[in-house]
């Protein structure tokens, strides 16, 4: 069963003529722009905004017009997946790197729609590496500060290469944390110079769409 695309494609039914729609990133979030694109090829008139360049090129390329984000005002929904999420929908993403983006596109959006297989579903986040996106300038310094949080962070590596966002910046993946008060972590991060934002996601899910393995779907508001 493809969890993944049973949760993507209830979540697009939820989409109406003239919204603005946030398209997330990852391998879920990419069974939802496909679906999107294909009640748009059927009539449905939208609009959309992206949160990486690979959802922009795949939206792009099934006919979905795309809008910088200046242009928008609000957004209606935005639906995105993630790598974990908890008991009160809070969330871990940023696995496949466009945390920062998809972070400002769910702020701005009146409600984010969250699409997981049902192996996303944890009672405490933290098995999943938390992505940090960081800075390049003193980023060693940084590393430094979230190592005295205990946070044992290792620089995010792409082919031998340094991991570099659509930002221009890095990631610093923290592994082996139990995060029982994401707030708090949160905030903490955030207060580091050179951290540009992290991956908990603290009270933006509205709704949470899970595709089961037997077929079901579960709605969690
Ligand atoms: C992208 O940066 C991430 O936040 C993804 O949304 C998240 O990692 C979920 O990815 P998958 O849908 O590929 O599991």
């Amino acid at each position: 069963m493809n969890t993944k695309k049973l949760a993507a494609e209830r979540a697009v039914e939820s989409i109406e003529e003239g919204m603005t729609v946030g398209l997330g990133t990852g391998s879920t979030a990419y069974f939802a722009i496909e679906k999107l694109g294909q009640r748009v090829r059927e009539g449905l008139t939208i609009r959309a905004v992206a949160t990486s360049k690979r959802s922009e090129e795949q939206a792009l390329g099934l006919g979905i017009p795309i809008v910088p984000f200046a242009e928008v005002g609000r957004i209606d929904i935005t639906i995105d997946g993630a790598d974990e999420v908890d008991g009160n929908l809070q969330l871990i993403k940023g696995g496949g790197g466009a945390l920062l983006r998809e972070k400002i596109v769910a702020a701005r959006s009146d409600k984010m729609f969250v699409i997981v297989g049902e192996d996303k579903l944890v009672e405490t986040l933290g098995a999943f590496p938390l992505p940090v996106e960081i800075v390049p300038f003193a980023h060693e310094w940084t590393l430094d500060n979230l190592k005295a949080l205990h946070l044992n962070p290792e620089l995010r590596l792409d082919n031998g290469d340094l991991y570099v966002t659509d930002n221009g910046n890095y990631i610093a993946d923290c592994h082996g944390v139990s995060i029982t008060d994401p707030a708090a972590l949160h905030a903490s991060l955030n207060a580091i110079p050179g951290v540009v934002e992290n991956g908990l996601f603290v009270d933006m899910a509205h709704t949470v769409i899970v595709g089961r393995e037997n077929g079901s779907i579960d709605t969690i508001t």
